[in-house]
């Protein structure tokens, strides 16, 4: 004889949830595929502000019309697409980010994160997680800045991608950082110019030097004329790990301590430390994490993962920052958090 359990509706409506929420985790990476994909397929760019049929998507993208329908039903599903009327798709606010032509694109992020690279990268996870070491050298053989130099069309994409993810932010640093005292501003790891671009174009009393490594400033003095610049900044190739520019009262290093673990993290500190001016600040752009997950973004553990991934590097909290300054020559002046949106500044002079 079985006996029968009374089945409470509320309990089983919570597990139900519970099934439901753990599994559309796990499709995760599918949605990701599906992302990367309709980036590559420029979906977004052909649906642009309207809506158009599957059978008209497929057609323009070469692409078996049943299929892409389903995919870009998943789309739908994680709210990117919409699908008003059966086989007919428009794009939410959120997939309108997807545009390459928006000014608020994410397109170039979205196709450089769901890369074949980074999807390859991530397969090592557990070597990561085994070892504390970058997954991507393990896969690859090289890190990703050497992978990326070998690559110019990637290096493009990432250097694009990178500029895509600062653009917002760039404008929320020139509003939110007082540079009336400041004259010459050096943006290491600066990229293709995108922050430097913003701050003296919001300054026009400051002259600025963008500084990365030769791959990484290949697009820097075209965005810079773009921006009607050029005549006050200077672009420099080099590399932080043995020296940067000379001449500064401000360096700024926005989103590059991420991408190292403490030993490198340090040396590029002591290179700061050995060429910065004695009367020079140093501001530190970035997330900084919270003590526990309970607080702080999901995007903040996200990138932190990424970063022991991709190149072994991590995001870190105000203490771990404070320590990595103190041992290597500098007293913290401020820490603003959420100073420039969801990106903090640390002020540190030398000592
Ligand atoms: C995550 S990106 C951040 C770029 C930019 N600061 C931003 O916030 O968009 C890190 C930057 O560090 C640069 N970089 C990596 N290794 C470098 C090195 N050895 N010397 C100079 N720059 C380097 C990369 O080329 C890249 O532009």
């Amino acid at each position: 004889m079985t006996s029968t359990v009374p089945v409470n509706p509320a309990e089983k409506t919570r597990k139900m949830r519970n099934r439901a929420a753990l599994i559309e985790t796990i499709g995760g990476y599918m949605a990701a595929h599906a992302l990367g994909l309709a980036a590559e397929l420029k979906i977004a760019d052909l649906i642009h502000d309207g809506v158009r049929t599957s059978a008209d998507l497929a057609k323009a993208t070469g692409t078996h019309e049943p299929s892409l329908r389903r995919m870009l039903r998943l789309l739908a599903s994680v709210g990117i697409t919409t699908e008003p009327e059966p086989g007919e798709f428009g794009l939410t606010e959120v997939g309108a980010q997807l545009r390459s032509d928006s000014p608020d694109s994410l397109y170039a992020f979205t196709r450089m994160f769901c890369h074949e690279s980074h999807f390859s990268a991530w397969q090592g996870l557990a070597h990561s997680v085994r070892t504390g070491q970058s997954a991507w050298d393990h896969v690859f053989g090289k890190n990703i800045y050497a992978y990326l130099a070998d690559l110019p069309e990637l290096s493009e994409l990432f250097n694009v991608a990178m500029s895509q993810e600062s653009r917002i932010s760039a404008g929320q640093i020139a509003a939110a950082y007082d540079f009336a005292d400041v004259r010459n501003v050096v943006d290491i790891g600066g990229g293709d110019g995108t922050l430097l671009s913003a701050i003296l174009g919001a300054n026009s009393h400051l002259t600025g030097v963008v500084f990365d490594s030769p791959s990484g400033v290949a697009q820097a003095s075209d965005v810079l004329t773009e921006a009607g610049l050029a005549d006050r900044a200077t672009v420099v190739a080099g590399d932080f790990f043995e020296s940067v520019p000379t001449g500064g009262d401000l360096y700024i290093i926005k989103s590059v301590f991420q991408d190292w673990d403490d030993g490198p993290a340090k040396a590029i500190l002591r290179t700061c430390r050995a060429y910065l001016p004695a009367d020079a600040t140093l501001l530190i752009v970035g997330s900084v994490l919270p003590e526990t997950a309970a607080s702080g973004e999901p995007i903040m553990f996200y990138t932190d993962l990424n970063m022991l991934v991709n190149s072994g590097g991590r995001e870190r909290t105000e203490s771990h920052f404070r320590g990595l300054l103190a041992e290597t020559g500098f007293a913290v002046e401020s820490v603003s958090l959420k100073s420039a949106g969801p990106l903090s500044m640390i002020e540190a002079t030398p000592v």
